[in-house]
């Protein structure tokens, strides 16, 4: 048998009873791999590494040594809910570091998109070899890959992720969901107990709102991406909208238009809303939001984003269209 190819007979899981008998079956499996071993997880906050993060916790506890950098491109809350849900809720050991500033310095006047790619991804990876190494005695790597990194991409995690860890660090790998797909993740999420926001989070890419801060990187643009989002966010979860829309965020491009704020003229940025929906991320269509939302959308964000005095609405498909932005 192959060991990269999902079990033939392996049954679908789509039911609270079969998420528990994979929970009960890979944690048997996980105790007898690592033993009294050490485990490294990069733990981002997304679906599948907090899954497995969740799932070592329940196997080894504090054997687990979660990671979790910030690199200064997540939305708002984010590293806040990593660390209450992880640290104090499930009581991980959770490494936190701030390396904001680290990743900001090396991106500033970057404004090639695979270079800023290239930049976010090796800075990651440092960062995380660098805790590794303070680290004693770790003898495996775990990993939240899941079935479609395998089929699509030979294991490395997403096809243009910013992930792949160094191969120097020579662990032992612990893939627990590395048969699953992310519907069957998002199951097994939900069984061991993690908060929806977390279980059913939209797509979001590993370089983060770097990606929708088109051209250089700047901490002011990158602040108005985030507070845009975290807008946009409020309002799809207050209309319905959360869970139902595939994927949902802000974009801050690189240019200024004239606008009057208290009777001055202003040069400031637009932030362009986009809302997607899809299957695989290969095509996607526009999700119309309701005129009287894009107006409260508007007039909020023109009000309490600081910078920003306009705001469209994106309606393009992909293709021709991507999703994001670079
Ligand atoms: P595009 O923009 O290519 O995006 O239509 C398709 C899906 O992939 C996500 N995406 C990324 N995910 N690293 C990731 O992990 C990346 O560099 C990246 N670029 C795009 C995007 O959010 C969408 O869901």
């Amino acid at each position: 048998m192959d060991k990269n190819r999902r079990p033939e007979d392996m049954a679908r899981i789509n039911s609270p009873a079969l998420a528990k008998k994979f929970i009960s079956e890979q944690l048997e499996a996980l105790k007898k791999q690592i033993g009294d071993g050490k485990v490294l997880l990069a733990l981002s906050g997304g679906v599948d590494s907090s899954v497995v993060a969740a799932l070592l916790i329940q196997a080894i506890g504090k054997q687990l040594v979660c990671v979790h950098v910030n690199h200064g491109l997540l939305r708002e809350g984010e590293p806040e809910q990593v660390i209450r849900v992880f640290r104090n809720e499930l009581d991980a050991n959770l490494i936190y570091v701030d390396a904001v500033d680290r990743f900001l310095d090396k991106l500033a006047g970057v404004t090639d998109p695979e270079e800023k790619r290239k930049i976010i991804g090796k800075e990651f990876i440092d960062v995380f070899a660098e805790e590794a190494a303070k680290q004693d005695g770790i003898r495996f790597l775990a990993q939240g890959t899941i079935y479609p990194d395998i089929l699509e991409s030979e294991g490395v995690k997403a096809h243009h992720n910013v992930g792949g860890l160094p191969p120097e660090l020579n662990f032992e790998l612990v893939e627990p969901v590395k048969f699953l797909y992310k519907d069957e993740v998002r199951v097994v999420g939900k069984e061991l107990g993690l908060p929806d926001s977390m279980v059913y989070r939209q797509p979001f890419p590993g370089p983060g709102l770097g990606v929708r801060c088109p051209g250089a990187i700047t901490r002011e643009r990158l602040a108005a991406v985030r507070a845009s989002d975290a807008i946009l966010r409020e309002e799809f979860a207050k209309n319905g909208l959360e869970g139902k829309v595939w994927q949902y965020f802000t974009v801050v491009p690189d240019f200024k238009s004239t606008g009057i704020r208290d009777g001055k003229r202003c040069f400031e940025w637009p932030v362009i809303i986009r809302a997607v929906n899809s299957i695989d991320a290969t095509s996607a269509s526009i999700e119309p939001i309701p005129y009287e939302l894009l107006s409260h959308l508007a007039d909020r964000i023109v009000s309490e984003v600081p910078g920003v005095n306009r705001v469209l609405y994106d309606i393009s498909k992909k293709p021709v269209a991507t999703i994001e932005y670079e």
